[in-house]
């Protein structure tokens, strides 16, 4: 089971979970000021909520999964 840490808080979720919605599930801030409001909702094109990742992420073509 996937393990993501994150401003302090450990999470475990399913393989293959939406992280985005992982995160904001368990409290993690995402966005700054105004993009709390005004982003797109996951949908990948704004990117106010790119994250730093370290360690190995998988699978490969993990950008190609459809967003949840
Ligand atoms: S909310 Fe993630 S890219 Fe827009």
């Amino acid at each position: 089971m996937p393990k993501v840490i994150a401003q302090g808080k450990t999470i475990e979720c399913d393989s293959a979970a939406n992280l985005r919605q992982i995160l904001l599930q368990n409290g993690i801030d995402l966005y700054n000021s105004g993009a709390k409001l005004i982003n797109c909702r996951g949908i990948g094109s704004c990117g106010t909520c790119a994250i730093f990742i370290e360690g190995e992420v998988s699978p490969a073509n993990w950008r190609q999964e459809p967003h949840a």
